[in-house]
C-alpha cells in the first residue's frame, strides 16, 4: 500500500505512527464543519449527549460548552482515537462530565433510552451498514431524542469522490440516501440541511 493511502485510511480507523499523525490534524481539520453542523442544535435541551465516531475529541469537547449542564459520552472504536479523545477533555473527564470509551456504533453497550442527543461528525461514512447502525442509534435514544449528522461531503463532491478511490470500506451519502435509511431505522421527523457554497451536510432526526 502506497503512504498516501495508509495515511488517508487512518481516517477510516486510527492505529499507530500514522493514525497519532492523522488524529493531531483531525480536530483543527474538522472545526469549522462542526461549528456550523452544531449551530443546528440550537434549541435542543440535552441532559445526555453521545459523540458517536469522537476521533481526537475537539467535538465532545465543544458540545460540553455549549451543553454546560450536558454529560457526554465519546465513543469511537479507535483505542487511539479513544485515548487522544480523553485527553483532549481531560478535565471534563475528572470533573465527571465526560466519558470517554472505546465501543463500535454497530454495538453500543448503553440500555435503551440512555440518550438526549447522538451527533456523528465526519464518521458514519466508515459505519458498517447505515441502516443497522441508525437503528443502534434509535435504541439508546429517549423518546423524542435528536441525532445530528455532519459530513463535510453531500455524496456528489468530486473530492470525497476521490477519497471514496483511496479509503477501503469509505462510502459518502446523499443527504436523500441518509434520509431514507434514517427513516428505515425507525426515525421520524428527518430534516437535511446543505451549506451555501460548501458541500457540508447536515442530516437531523428525531427519534
Ligand atoms: C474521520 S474521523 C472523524 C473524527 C471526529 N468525529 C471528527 O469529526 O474529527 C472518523 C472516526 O470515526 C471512527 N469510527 C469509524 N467507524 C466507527 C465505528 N463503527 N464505531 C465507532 N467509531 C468509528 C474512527 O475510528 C475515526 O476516529
Amino acid at each position: 500500500m502506497g503512504l498516501m493511502k495508509q495515511f488517508f485510511s487512518q481516517t477510516r480507523k486510527p492505529e499507530g505512527f500514522l493514525g497519532k499523525i492523522m488524529l493531531g490534524t483531525m480536530n483543527s481539520g474538522h472545526a469549522k464543519m462542526a461549528d456550523w453542523g452544531m449551530t443546528h442544535l440550537s434549541g435542543t435541551k440535552t441532559a445526555q449527549v453521545i459523540e458517536l465516531g469522537c476521533g481526537a475529541g475537539r467535538n465532545a469537547g465543544e458540545l460540553l460548552k455549549r451543553f454546560p449542564e450536558a454529560h457526554v459520552t465519546a465513543i469511537d472504536y479507535s483505542e487511539l482515537s479513544a485515548e487522544s479523545a480523553a485527553a483532549y477533555n481531560q478535565s471534563a473527564v475528572q470533573a465527571g462530565r465526560c466519558t470517554v470509551l472505546q465501543g463500535d456504533v454497530s454495538a453500543l453497550a448503553f440500555p435503551e433510552g440512555s440518550f438526549d442527543l447522538a451527533t456523528a461528525f465526519e464518521t458514519i461514512y466508515f459505519w458498517p451498514g447505515l441502516e443497522k447502525c441508525f437503528a443502534e442509534v434509535a435504541r439508546v435514544l429517549k423518546p423524542d431524542g435528536t441525532f445530528l449528522i455532519c459530513n463535510e461531503s453531500d455524496g456528489e463532491d468530486q473530492t470525497a469522490k476521490k477519497f471514496e478511490k483511496i479509503i477501503d470500506g469509505m462510502k459518502c451519502y446523499t443527504p436523500e440516501e441518509i434520509e431514507a435509511a434514517l427513516k428505515i431505522a425507525g426515525f421520524r421527523e428527518v430534516k437535511s440541511n446543505h451549506h451555501p457554497s460548501k458541500p457540508w451536510i447536515t442530516v437531523l432526526a428525531k427519534k
